[in-house]
């Protein structure tokens, strides 16, 4: 039996990383001048004072109905003392019935003074850690959780099209009904008045989630739906998601829409988005580029960038050092993982070279992804560094790079899944290991039988 290709992260500098990523032959650039990293943006008439973005990460700790808890309003003002320039806010159900988890925010008519609360605080929080010109951008991430529906703690899948790849595992049987196109319809509303509500609660963007498996992902990966206006061609399943972005410019002003897109869902066609139908389980960008120049209107100035579908191959989104309980690690090492999302994310970047991107992948990296974020900026493959479980481990490492001109490497991530498990195991997320107090607990809670 041939050795697995999977390594735990032991790279000290610079070297190692380019002699690893030779030995693996992938593009891993790296800049030793950070300094792009700094330089400000303008989106949407806003400038946005620095390339770092916090990436959208679920904390399932929200109230019962849907606003967000004590533990929410804690994640943030971490994250906006941290310095990053663009806050993208998690994973935000449009209906309670949509919601992945019950402790999902959701919004509303009766919560949406809890969200204002939330973006006041935000907004001050990082006023007063980075000083009065810090104008940090504040996005909402819009989502209905599809085939992964858990409203009240058990599945309860809402499916666009069937999957031979996703649904045995997860238990769907063949006669599991479609969502209609008319309940299709319906929810295009519930998209409308939530990103309403985010305007009124003070965002300054909506993103229309379309990343991960999630339902508006599903919609574009729907080739086998047939008689219906969301499946089949290009048009049909991009619909939902293109008809919602023009409503909502249209309909709320004072926000900007943007969209999270998996541009490869790693999943085989015709189940997959982005993927080559000869060669899997080689990524076809044709239409994930389509996709970004249709969104590419003056009230979509940005686009998030994503991969894979962390239900069925966790290591695409999130390259790790340890999976979760029960899950073999890939046969793939983690910097492969790492050099396909920014890959991507560059060829992305490339078809639209307007639309400024936030890029994924940089985790893994730990102490080192400055250097390889400060590279991608610099040279045009992405516009920001967009930072995942690095920011629930590490929330000032922007502050720290700011004020001391390097990351403390016994603060960064370490890529030991442990967020993701505590998801897993229905409790309230955050990092294991480096706020431990909090989350050590929910984690040896949610792993005893
Ligand atoms: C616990 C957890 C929660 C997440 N929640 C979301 C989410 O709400 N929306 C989203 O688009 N991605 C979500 N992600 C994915 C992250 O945004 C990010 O893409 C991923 O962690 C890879 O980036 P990283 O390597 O910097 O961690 C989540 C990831 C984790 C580990």
């Amino acid at each position: 039996m041939s050795r697995s290709q999977h390594k735990r992260f032991k790279i000290k500098d610079k070297a190692e990383l380019l002699r690893q990523a030779g030995k693996l032959a992938v593009d891993v650039p790296f800049s030793n001048d950070i300094g792009v990293l700094f330089t400000p943006i303008d989106i949407a008439g806003r400038r946005v004072p620095n390339r770092f973005a916090v990436q959208p990460m679920e904390g399932c700790d929200s109230e019962f109905d849907g606003s967000p808890g004590e533990l929410t309003f804690r994640r943030y003002r971490r994250f906006a003392a941290g310095g990053s320039g663009l806050i993208w806010f998690e994973a935000t159900a449009v209906a309670p019935e949509g919601r992945a988890n019950p402790a999902q925010l959701c919004i509303s008519n009766a919560n949406v003074d809890a969200f204002r609360r939330l973006v006041e605080q935000t907004r001050a929080v990082a006023r007063e850690s980075m000083g009065d010109a810090h104008g940090v951008l504040l996005i909402l991430q819009l989502t209905h959780a599809g085939r992964y529906c858990r409203p009240d703690g058990t599945p309860r899948p809402v499916i666009a099209h069937h999957s031979a790849i996703l649904d045995p595992p997860m238990g769907i049987a063949p006669a599991h009904p479609l969502i209609s196109d008319e309940e299709l319809d319906r929810l295009r509303e519930a998209y409308l008045s939530a990103a309403e509500l985010a305007a009124a609660a003070g965002f300054d963007g909506v993103d229309v989630k379309a990343c991960h498996g999630y339902l508006v992902s599903e919609l574009l990966a729907s080739f086998t739906r047939t008689n219906s206006r969301y499946g089949g061609s290009f048009e049909n399943r991009a619909r939902l998601l293109l008809e919602v972005a023009a409503r909502i410019r249209e309909k709320v002003p004072g926000i900007f829409v943007t969209s999270r897109i998996s541009a490869h869902d790693g999943i085989p066609h015709p189940y997959g988005f982005g993927a080559d139908a000869a060669e899997p389980p080689a990524e076809d960008l044709a239409e994930p580029k389509e996709l970004a120049r249709r969104l590419h209107t003056p009230g979509c100035p940005l686009l998030n960038v994503s991969i894979g579908n962390p239900y069925y191959n966790p290591h695409y989104g999130r390259p790790f050092d340890l999976p979760i309980a029960g899950a073999k690690p890939p046969n793939e090492h983690p910097l492969v993982g790492v050099a396909r999302l920014l890959r991507i994310t560059a060829e992305l970047q490339h078809a639209v070279p307007d639309l400024p991107i936030v890029g994924t992948g940089y985790s893994w990296l730990r102490h080192l992804f400055p250097n390889v974020g400060a590279a991608v900026v610099g040279s045009g493959k992405a516009a920001f560094v967009g930072l995942g479980r690095q920011a629930f481990a590490y929330p000032d490492c922007v502050k720290d790079l700011a004020e001391k001109g390097a990351l403390i490497p016994e603060k960064t991530c370490v890529g030991c899944s442990g967020c993701t498990q505590i998801m897993r195991d229905g409790g309230s997320t955050g990092c294991i290991v480096r706020d431990r107090e909090i989350y050590g607990e929910q984690y040896r809670t949610g792993r005893r039988p």
